[in-house]
């Protein structure tokens, strides 16, 4: 069954938001709803949270629902937890939220889910072959897309690089937390790039997260063979992108 509404959730460190897509749009078919992540951000009171967000809507019981989660997730369970609560590992996410709303959800990786918005509807639209997105943010999260195929968990933001995990030199966080500039930090992020590009040899990298609306301050700075362009979902993003992957897995 082809749907035209799917339900997108975006679990985030700081809040849970979730909105109705449009699936031919690739945009939200109502306003957005936004509460705050519980603390500590345990399984049980995230997926009350979300079945918070999904009650906000009257939604039909057959709309798709998926959910992002920043963290690997194989067949609905978490199998990593670099930012969140550990107690996350081995907890399957589908069945948790899917019990919390009493409804059939999808979970995916919050990556994944951006990567895959921004080439069905955003900055990789119509792209064929190797597309790498990556979102920098708390984290670095990767979502490689082949000929519109998601390729899912690819974790490029732990690669290790000079010795380093590589999200701890180059994450948006650590520009704040290091009081990086512009130029400091275009030079870590010159290096992760082009590790990147010489492993994978991407046809187009999308930069996404928060930062990516700050595109002109970085992006002109870097020197790669591969071209490079910010996403243009911003922070609509994983919501479109778990809204879509769900009505895909339906
Ligand atoms: C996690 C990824 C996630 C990324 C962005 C990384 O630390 O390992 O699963 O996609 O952060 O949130």
């Amino acid at each position: 069954m082809s749907h035209h509404i799917a339900f997108g959730v975006d679990i985030g460190g700081s809040g849970i938001k979730g909105a109705p897509v449009d699936l031919k749009k690739g945009e939200f078919a109502d306003d957005r709803v936004r509460i705050p992540t519980p603390q500590p951000a345990t399984p049980d009171a995230v997926a009350e949270t979300v079945a918070q967000v999904v009650d906000s809507f009257k939604l039909d019981k057959k709309v798709p629902i998926g959910v992002t989660f920043p963290a690997v997730i194989l067949h609905g369970v978490a199998q990593s937890a670099a930012n969140v609560d550990k107690s996350w590992i081995g907890t399957d996410v589908e069945k948790a939220v899917g019990k919390a709303t009493g409804r059939e959800v999808f979970a995916v990786n919050d990556a994944d889910a951006a990567g895959y918005a921004e080439v069905a509807y955003g900055a990789a639209k119509g792209v064929k072959g190797v597309v790498l997105v990556v979102t920098l943010g708390t984290g670095i999260g990767s979502a490689l897309v082949v000929d519109g195929h998601l390729v899912p968990n690819t974790e490029l933001g732990h690669l290790e690089i000079d010795g380093h995990d590589a999200e701890s030199r180059a994450a948006e966080a650590v520009r704040d937390r290091e009081g990086l500039d512009w130029e400091q930090w275009a030079q870590r992020l010159q290096r992760y790039f082009t590790v990147v590009e010489n492993l994978f040899w991407p046809d187009l990298i999308v930069v996404g997260g928060g930062v990516s609306k700050k595109h002109a301050e970085f992006l002109p700075l870097l020197d790669l063979r591969t071209k490079i362009v910010p996403a243009e979902l911003r922070n609509a993003a994983g919501i479109v992108g778990a809204a879509a992957l769900a009505a895909k897995a339906h």
